[in-house]
């Protein structure tokens, strides 16, 4: 076990952004792991909303028995547009002081993460962050929180529209979540067999879909599954399945948007070990006197990311399995 950076006897824990499977077993390994290094657990609730507002409870180890299995999380979130403010960190400063909080763990994606850092350069409390989204799109790490569950969601529903759609020779357009990112659609478009994967990463790729449906569709195959990522430059499924429509009036076209199905469900056994993996190193991280660096995994280890890396670059699309998708699609 580390031994305990001086300063810090109180840790305060909170979640932030969009939820996603797997944060509460985040939250119990912070928790316990802090515990167990002797240190009281703070939970923030909504996020930097409840920062700002006192919304404060003590953890305690029963307090976070029982989570980890559940879907959401338990400490709620939020996103606050009143943190963004100087007098909203003022607000949040005042209140972590007025509870001793010495350091803090978030756990959220790259909008979370820019909080703490905007929070860090005026105000002397340090900050960690643990990667919760099921956008897997964080640079710095192989695997965000919730991925993982997210995937198999999507997969799961899609299976069952493969179903109806090759029972009435249907072109369906099904909608995954990606504002900004594709990596969620990606993966799920290579474990469904989608034949056509659109993400707002590429720009060519409504070329791929024409030629499906020139090449695939009408001369060999009876159905399909377009993935279409919520971000996409067309302007996502709808968009698309009408144009497609206007342009094939022939083609029997359906949409299926996924939305906030995707963000829920228990975790899956995945998205609890890594979960777990990330909530001890945050602590381990924050009594090593880090301050403002994500711990991430990369190739199953744990790594240190300074946050301002996290927020400024983008995670890389990957290419090979994009092109072995393609490959495949084409035959
Ligand atoms: O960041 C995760 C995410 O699920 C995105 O994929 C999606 O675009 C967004 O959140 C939706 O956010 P909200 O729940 O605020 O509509």
């Amino acid at each position: 076990m580390t031994e305990k950076r001086k300063g810090i006897k109180r840790i305060g824990v909170f979640t932030s952004g969009g939820d996603a499977p797997g944060m509460n077993a985040a939250v119990r390994a912070v928790t316990r792991s802090a515990i167990a290094h002797k240190l009281d657990v703070v939970g923030i609730r909504r996020g930097y909303q409840g920062m700002i507002e006192g919304d404060f409870v003590k953890l305690r180890s029963s307090d976070v028995s029982g989570i980890m299995q559940l879907g959401g999380t338990f400490l709620q979130t939020a996103r606050s547009t009143e943190f963004r403010s100087d007098e909203g960190m003022a607000k949040a400063y005042q209140q972590l002081k007025s509870q001793e909080i010495d350091a803090v763990v978030v756990i959220g994606g790259d909008g979370s993460f820019r909080g703490a850092l905007d929070f860090s350069q005026q105000y002397d409390i340090p900050f960690v962050g643990i990667p919760g989204t099921i956008d897997n799109d964080m640079y710095g790490t192989d695997y965000t929180i919730g991925f993982d569950t997210a995937l198999n969601t999507v997969v799961e529903a899609v299976d069952k529209i493969k179903d109806t759609a090759s029972s009435h020779g249907r072109i369906f357009f099904v909608e995954v979540m990606g504002r900004e990112a594709g990596q969620l659609a990606l993966k799920a478009g290579v474990a469904c067999g989608a034949e056509v994967i659109l993400i707002p990463e590429i720009q060519s790729d409504e070329i791929e879909l024409e030629k499906f449906i020139t090449k695939g569709y009408k001369s060999k195959k009876r159905s399909g599954i377009i993935m279409v990522a919520e971000g996409d430059k067309a302007g996502g499924a709808f968009k698309l399945a009408e144009k497609v429509q206007k342009e094939h009036p022939d083609l029997d076209v359906r949409v299926s948007i996924l939305g906030h199905m995707q963000r829920g469900g228990n975790p899956s056994a995945i998205d609890r070990v890594k979960a777990t993996q990330l909530g001890v190193a945050a602590v381990e991280a924050l009594l090593d006197d880090q301050k403002s660096i994500m711990v991430g995994l990369k190739d199953d280890k744990i790594v240190h990311v300074p946050m301002v890396k996290v927020v400024k670059m983008n995670r890389d699309i990957d290419n090979d399995l994009l092109n072995i998708h393609r490959t495949i699609n084409t035959l």
